[in-house]
């Protein structure tokens, strides 16, 4: 019953300034209370810091801030591989989702260490599955995925091989709703399972997210999840630069998490694209805080637990 928080102030990746207030918004809004009020025992480790990376090459000039996008790589990737082997739950406190480039692999070659499949649950607007190649604004938020599934092109960041990868048919994504044309000839190809809003409202999310976490469960996998403000409608979750209409409502996205804390699948989760500098009076940073409680059990009503 214990979890670590580990903040990670990057903002190059979004190509825009705040994402670095995320950690501290966090921590502001009651994160470490709301989980020990939950009977957790809470440790904040504070801030990772920035590798230098000065052999970090960007193998086209459109790429922005790659030094220091490999440098956070590093050092997260080494951090989530060895917070991933320990007895706690790791939560990332982002931080641009730039970050998932390290904690997504570290944490796939923890559980690679362990001896068991990772499996990762992406709750986004978007895909986040362009390459280096195919990126249109060069922001590397926009690539993680792509990197954490094995695709190729990617050497300036952890070298090649890259360490640990994730197996494109271990990955559910949820939320879709801005896909680049490149993007989505990359998730066809991988065979990601991937839902746009249409899917959710013709299906209700439940009816998605259940046979993807039974799945897991059947193969003994660990389940990372990876949660972007942007999962959720702007009208709720304002604090993020790149809002798109029509996301998640308050009870989908409490429902996901809800799910998620009765399976009793996650391992370790990050909290992304969070830009303070931008939100209403802390409401975003409460609603995450709120969420990331409901993972960890936070209820209303007393009800039986499912037999995982
Ligand atoms: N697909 C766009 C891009 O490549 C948007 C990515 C947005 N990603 C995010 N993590 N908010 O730039
Ligand atoms: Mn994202
Ligand atoms: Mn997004
Ligand atoms: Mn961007």
């Amino acid at each position: 019953n214990r979890i670590v928080l580990l903040g990670a102030p990057v903002e190059e990746g979004s190509g825009r300034r705040g994402c670095r207030m995320g950690p501290d918004a966090y921590r502001t809004a009651g994160l470490l209370e709301d989980l020990s009020g939950l009977g957790f025992e809470v440790e904040d480790l504070g801030n990772a810091t920035c590798e230098p990376a000065p052999d970090a090459v960007a193998p086209n000039s459109r790429l922005v801030e790659l030094e220091r996008v490999a440098g956070w790589t590093r050092a997260l990737h080494g951090w989530a591989r060895d917070l991933g082997q320990r007895d706690a739950f790791p939560i990332y406190l982002g931080g641009d989702h730039s970050l998932s480039l390290g904690t997504v692999t570290g944490q796939a070659a923890a559980a690679e260490a362990l001896g068991r499949p990772l499996f990762v649950l992406w709750l986004d607007a978007h895909s986040d599955f362009n390459t280096f190649e195919t990126t249109e604004t060069g922001h590397l938020h926009g690539v993680p995925l792509a990197f954490a599934c094995g695709l190729p092109g990617f050497d300036a960041l952890l070298g090649r091989p890259v360490p640990s990868v994730v197996d494109p048919a271990n990955v559910c994504i949820l939320g879709l709703r801005s896909v680049d044309k490149a993007e989505r000839v990359l998730l066809r190809r991988s065979g990601t399972e991937a839902h746009d809003m249409r899917a959710i409202d013709e299906a209700g999310i439940a009816r998605l997210l259940e046979p993807f976490l039974e799945t897991v469960a059947g193969s003994g996998g660990l389940l990372h999840v990876s949660l972007d403000v942007d999962f959720l409608d702007p009208g709720i979750a304002p604090a993020v630069g790149t809002t798109v209409p029509g996301g998640a409502t308050f009870r989908e996205a409490h429902l996901v998490m809800e799910m998620l804390h009765d399976s009793r699948l996650v391992s370790s989760l990050d909290l992304v694209e969070l830009n303070p500098f931008l939100d209403d009076r802390g409401q975003t940073a409460r609603l995450m805080v709120d969420l990331t409680a409901s993972l960890f059990g936070r209820q209303v009503l007393d009800r039986p637990t499912r037999g995982h």
